[in-house]
Order: structure tokens, then C-alpha cells, then sequence
């Protein structure tokens, strides 16, 4: 049984992926982690991000690998190094929506993915997961929230982290997210018609998981 979990930038898919996760006892891979691996790889290498030849010609000497860690945990790995701790910086939250624009970028990484996923039943969490990457999955959902509300969490991650920026700036980067990532040509970010959609603006974390769990038979 595959379950496909959907929604925009800071919408509580990771948080509510791992609780369901937990609870259902069926691993969860989110796939945000492996577009972040790749675009991080970039930066770190000096690739322009808009050079899209480049980017093609570099992702066979990338190696990325996902892993699942015991605590339910992704873990990414590109040429046999952890870079797990550096991908939730901001500055690769801001260039990741233009690389995973790119199809070629998009087919190396659903490669990556379907490796993983080939393994078993799994939540998969992402843009694209209801729409491309599993389209006969038995339960999708299309979480989301006010902007509002997703930039206030977002803010507190980011401040957890020590990168303080100001509520207005967040917003209006996660603002600026979410159109690249709806506006793209390949594989937009869509509700799938068969996708129940959850508003998590006005719920707790515990009370969304439980909202997702109730549709769940296993
Ligand atoms: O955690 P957050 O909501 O910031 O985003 P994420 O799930 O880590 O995904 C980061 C970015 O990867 C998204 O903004 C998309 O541009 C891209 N992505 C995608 O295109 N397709 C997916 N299945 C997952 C992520």
C-alpha cells in the first residue's frame, strides 16, 4: 500500500509524514530532501543553477543516495558524503525550486526515488507524488495551510536553525516558492482530482496526523 502526501512549501507535510508514518508503521520518504541534495551539491560545486546543460552534464558524477534511517528519517547522501544537516538551509530552500524545474534533474531524481520506493510500501511526500510518481496510489492527500500560518512555521524552523529573518520576508519567500513550483512546466505542483484535500491552518499536528489516519484502512 503507498500513500502520496502533496502540498506547498511548509504546509506540515514532513512533520505530519513522520507521525503518520509512526503510527501506521510504514516508512515515509520524503523526496523534497533529494531535489535539496541535488541543489546543495550545486552550490557547493559553483554551478550556476541556471545553466540547465551544466547541471545535466554534472548529475552523473553527483551519486546521490537516499537512505532510511531508523528513526524514520530520510537521509541523503551525494558522492558518499551525509548531507543531510546542510539541506533545510534557506539558501538552498531558495534555489531548490528552479533546479527541480528541470526535467532531466526531475528523471535523475525520480530514478533515485523509485530505487528506494521498489523496496516496499511506502508514505511518499512531495510535489509530484499524487500526480507523477504514484498515480495508483491507494490514498492521497493534498495538505496545505494559510500562507500565513505556513510562514509563521517556517519562520520557526528557520529560527531554530539561527537564520532569523523577518515574518514578511519569509512570507514572501515561501510566497515566491510556491509559484515556481505551481507555475513550472514539468510536473507542477497540482492536487491530483483523486486527492483529499486537508487544511491544516486551525489543526495541531497531532489533530492533522489524525485527521489523515481516519481515511487510512490497513
Ligand atoms: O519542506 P518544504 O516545504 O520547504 O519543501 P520540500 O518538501 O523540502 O521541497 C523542496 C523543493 O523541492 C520544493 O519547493 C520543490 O521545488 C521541490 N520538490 C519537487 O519539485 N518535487 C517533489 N516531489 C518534492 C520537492
Amino acid at each position: 500500500m503507498n500513500i502520496a502526501i502533496d502540498g506547498p512549501v511548509a504546509s506540515g507535510k514532513g512533520a505530519v509524514t513522520k507521525g503518520l508514518s509512526i503510527r501506521l508503521g510504514i516508512p515515509a520518504l520524503d523526496t523534497g530532501a533529494a531535489y535539496r541534495a541535488v541543489t546543495l551539491f550545486l552550490l557547493d560545486h559553483e554551478i550556476d543553477i541556471y545553466d540547465e546543460k551544466l547541471i545535466l552534464m554534472n548529475l552523473n558524477r553527483m551519486d546521490l543516495r537516499i537512505y532510511m534511517a531508523e528513526n524514520h528519517d530520510v537521509r541523503v547522501f551525494t558522492q558518499g558524503q551525509d548531507v543531510t544537516p546542510r539541506i533545510r538551509d534557506n539558501r538552498v530552500s531558495l534555489a531548490v525550486p528552479v533546479v527541480a524545474a528541470y526535467a532531466g534533474v526531475r528523471d535523475y531524481v525520480n530514478h533515485a526515488i523509485a530505487e528506494v520506493a521498489s523496496q516496499g510500501n511506502f508514505i511518499l511526500e512531495g510535489r509530484d507524488i499524487g500526480t507523477v510518481v504514484l498515480p495508483n496510489a491507494e490514498y492521497k492527500f493534498f495538505l496545505t495551510a494559510s500562507l500565513e500560518v505556513r510562514a509563521k512555521r517556517r519562520k520557526a524552523d528557520l529560527d531554530a536553525k539561527g537564520e532569523n529573518l523577518s515574518l514578511l520576508e519569509v512570507m514572501q519567500q515561501v510566497k515566491a516558492r510556491d509559484e515556481q513550483d505551481i507555475n513550472r512546466t514539468v510536473a507542477p505542483l497540482r492536487q491530483a482530482p483523486d486527492a483529499i484535500y486537508v487544511d491544516s491552518s486551525n489543526l495541531t499536528l497531532e489533530q492533522t496526523i489524525d485527521t489523515l489516519a481516519k481515511y487510512i484502512k490497513l
